[in-house]
């Protein structure tokens, strides 16, 4: 079979992953690369571990999606996404390893006329300070031997009104060429490029859109708190705020922030603005504020018991949603696990429900069924609210609860406390 397109995808996971099928069902040839052999096998056997790729979509494209561990499969592609994770180091300072080993791979099999495009979410200069020299030690010259570009992933894990196709995908190349090949690739799979003057501009683009979240969460969590003290009704303020049709947009207050990108990107902004003798006060401060959030549920958690006569120590106590957002499974940094060890540091008999969740790693937390997790618990608190998850069942019938995300507002029982 002849292939218009050869796409090679490093770093198989929520952002690659959906790449490399999008173009394989788009009819071209895709090599996905991981280093993790367990996720390669898995797609191997057609299995799915990212929620929002269904495994008969993987079956769809298997004769076109070629999963390896080997990365000298992708000397024959016409292209290379770069989808690696970008951590923070234990001090909070971006850890370019998994980035710098990808790129050093690939400069050992760089081929003229190659494009490679960035998509992991970086500091603004990563592309051209940090990728570039190491590919350049092929002996190829970006921009003149082959192709370098920058365009970030934006997608929402779990989300099914934007996807790849409808969200605009922003493109920015090293040189004019560069930013030619890159939004020529990606027309093939989404509907409206947005081409920008500089991969810095672009990398800045991506920082920008999750900061602003960042402190717009961290904001409304530092009125949820003071509105516990006033004995003011977030929820209802919210509700109000939204109602103006213009100048405000929504966001709802919770237990803090969790996935890879929220607690983790802004960081990447702030110590790169350290070397321009500059602080980013916002980054800063909302990072503390959603961080506090965890604490705050915990005593809010201990409130509850007090009034009802009963201390922490003891009390059985269900969490219901422990990944970090509804609809998908993903447990990196979720505050839930937090409030979860918190609560069992002082005593607490710990369990939880989640349908995407069916053990958690490393950690002594047991997962239960609904009904049972229902049944056992003195107190429940409903951390994410996950689609499908009966809350008014919970709200009816738990003896106490705590609703962090206001799902049960409405139906508002007696033994109800919202966050
Ligand atoms: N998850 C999201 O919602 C999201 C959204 C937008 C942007 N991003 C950004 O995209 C990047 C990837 O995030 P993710 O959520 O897909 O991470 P992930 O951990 O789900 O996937 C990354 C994959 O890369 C693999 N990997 C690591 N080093 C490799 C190497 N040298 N060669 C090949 N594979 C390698 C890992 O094994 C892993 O499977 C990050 O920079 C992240 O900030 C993530």
């Amino acid at each position: 079979m002849e292939f218009d397109l050869r796409v090679g995808v490093m770093g198989l996971g929520y952002v690659g992953l959906p790449l490399a099928v999008a173009f394989a069902e788009q009819g071209h040839a895709v090599v996905g690369v991981d280093v993790d052999a367990r996720k390669v096998d898995a797609l191997s056997r057609g299995e799915s571990y990212i929620e929002d790729i269904d495994p008969r979509r993987l079956r769809a494209v298997a004769s076109r999606l070629e999963v390896t561990t080997r990365s000298s499969n992708l000397s024959r592609c016409d292209a290379v996404l770069v989808c690696v994770p970008t951590p923070l180091t234990p001090n909070r300072e971006p850890d370019l390893g998994p980035l710098v080993n990808a790129t050093r791979v690939l400069a050992d099999i760089l081929q003229r006329d190659q494009l490679v495009v960035l998509e992991s979410t970086t500091y603004p200069g990563t592309t051209r300070e940090r990728m570039a020299p190491i590919l350049e030690e092929s002996g190829l010259v970006a921009g003149r031997d082959f192709y370098l570009a920058y365009s970030p992933e934006r997608v929402d894990p779990g989300r099914t009104d934007f996807t790849l196709r409808n969200t605009p995908k922003v493109v920015a190349g090293l040189t004019e060429a560069c930013s030619d090949r890159a939004e020529a690739l990606y027309r093939e799979v989404c509907d409206e490029i947005v081409r920008l003057s500089s991969p810095e501009a672009a990398e800045l683009t991506k920082l920008l859109e999750n900061i602003f979240r960042s402190v717009n969460i961290a904001m409304v969590n530092e009125i949820a708190m003071l509105t516990d003290r006033m004995g003011i009704d977030i929820w209802e303020v919210v509700d109000a705020a939204a109602t103006k049709p213009y100048g405000f947009m929504r966001f709802d207050p919770g237990p803090g922030m969790g996935g890879h990108c929220l607690p983790v990107d802004p960081f990447y902004l702030s110590w790169r603005a350290r070397e321009f003798d500059l602080m980013t006060e916002f980054i800063e401060l909302a990072g503390k504020i959603n961080q506090q959030m965890p604490y705050h549920c915990v005593s809010k958690v201990e409130r509850v018991l007090n009034d009802a006569g009963k201390a922490v120590k003891g009390s059985r106590i269900s969490l219901f949603g422990i990944s970090y957002k509804p609809g998908v499974g993903d447990l990196r940094q979720s505050p839930a696990l937090k409030i979860g060890a918190l609560l069992a540091g002082l005593g607490a008999d710990m369990a939880y429900h989640d349908p995407y969740v069916p053990a958690v790693p490393d950690d002594e937390l047991p997962g239960l069924a609904f009904e049972e997790a229902l049944e056992r618990c003195d107190l429940a608190v409903i951390v994410t609210a996950h689609p499908r998850v009966d809350h008014d069942a919970i709200a009816d019938r738990a003896p106490l609860v705590v609703d962090l995300r206001g799902v049960t507002r409405r139906s508002r029982q007696r033994t109800t406390v919202m966050l």
